[in-house]
């Protein structure tokens, strides 16, 4: 019996040293100490032993059972703790690691003026109001005291979708639909697309406008002057000069243009302002009574004026874009310089 008991034991200390595993630990546990396990067998076989015998049999396979339950209780242990560790090294989250970046967007130039644009004159009691891009000749030419064949024509160069529609040149148009569905006072502001046949460094046959018009009793050129210096300040800042020319327009009369010093000479005349020192901004005038009359407004009762000016002009300025191409690509490199 004792040889037996030596025997098993040798033979549990080899299975507990191959024991890698929780599940192999349960086979062999099994194995020995199972219903049917060695050790359980050796229990069984104390029937076959001398009576005189059987206790001190029994003393030894107990202690041959407790030991090898404390065994392998000891390795359950071990190997638990060995292979939570594993599992928490398997999901352990580095927090050091730097995060994914989502690298943020940025609001277009034209976005940017836009809206600084509209938050100016909304300070001083515009609202906005958006014609169709799509015109009909009327609008466009004919209401604003452009008939076909007047020369003035001329000064824009236009895509026509037929004989009647075309691609509005101006946001102009904008004027005669408002005076004609609204009763003075008006003061509105009218941004958006306009097209004409010119393409170089400074024009794109594609670009914004953002209009202008007040009508009231007694406005004067006056008002116009005091608003357009308003305007420059907030959008160009104390140090930039501006200045008024006469200028031309069917629509306007008197018809002025506002320049802002150079930006990128600071006036002395560089190639961009062709020498000149200035910048040509924007557009405006006295509203021809002749508009007025067209959209049913008395020309004796009422006054107005109105402004027009390129939004990417103003954005190229602001911003010393030196090529109006940069504006319609679409480069992110040079769009996400730009932050509202
Ligand atoms: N519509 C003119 C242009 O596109 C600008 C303008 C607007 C001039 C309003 C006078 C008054 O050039």
């Amino acid at each position: 019996m004792q040889d037996k008991i030596e025997q098993l034991k040798s033979k549990l200390a080899q299975a507990f040293a191959d024991i890698h595993s929780s599940e192999s630990l349960f086979q062999t546990k099994m194995k020995y100490l199972g219903k049917t396990g060695e050790i359980s067998e050796l229990m069984k076989g104390m029937r076959d032993i001398p009576k005189e015998e059987r206790p001190e049999a029994g003393k030894i396979i107990n202690a041959l059972r407790a030991w090898a339950e404390e065994k392998f209780a000891d390795l359950d242990r071990t190997l638990k703790e060995i292979e939570l560790n594993k599992q928490y090294k398997k999901e352990a989250v580095d927090v050091t690691l730097p995060g994914n970046r989502q690298p943020s967007g940025a609001y277009h130039p034209n976005t940017l003026v836009r809206r600084e644009l509209i938050s100016i004159f909304s300070g001083m009691g515009f609202t906005v109001f958006e014609g169709p891009e799509i015109e009909t000749d009327y609008y466009n030419f004919t209401a604003l005291n452009t008939p076909k064949d007047h020369p003035a024509r001329d000064m824009q160069d236009t895509f026509y979708i037929t004989d009647d529609l075309l691609l509005r040149t101006q946001t102009s148009a904008g004027q005669i639909r408002v005076m004609e569905k609204c009763k003075p006072p008006i003061k509105i502001l009218s941004p958006g697309k306009v097209y004409r046949s010119d393409d170089d460094a400074t024009h794109s046959p594609m670009f914004s406008q953002m209009e202008g018009l007040v009508v009231d009793k007694g406005i004067t050129l006056c008002d116009l002057k005091g608003m357009l210096d308003e305007f420059a300040r907030k959008i160009f800042g104390e140090g930039v000069k501006t200045r008024l020319r006469p200028s031309y327009f069917p629509f306007t009369e008197p018809s002025v243009e506002v320049d802002v010093s150079c930006f990128e000479c600071g006036g002395k005349g560089c190639r961009l302002c062709k020498g000149t020192g200035w910048i040509e901004v924007l557009g405006a005038g006295m509203v021809n009574r002749h508009v007025l009359e067209g959209c049913g407004v008395d020309p004796e009762e009422y006054s107005g004026f109105a402004f027009g000016m390129g939004i990417e002009r103003i954005a190229m300025l602001k911003y010393g874009i030196n090529n109006m191409k940069l504006l319609f690509e679409g480069d992110v490199r040079f769009l996400k310089q730009f932050k509202g």
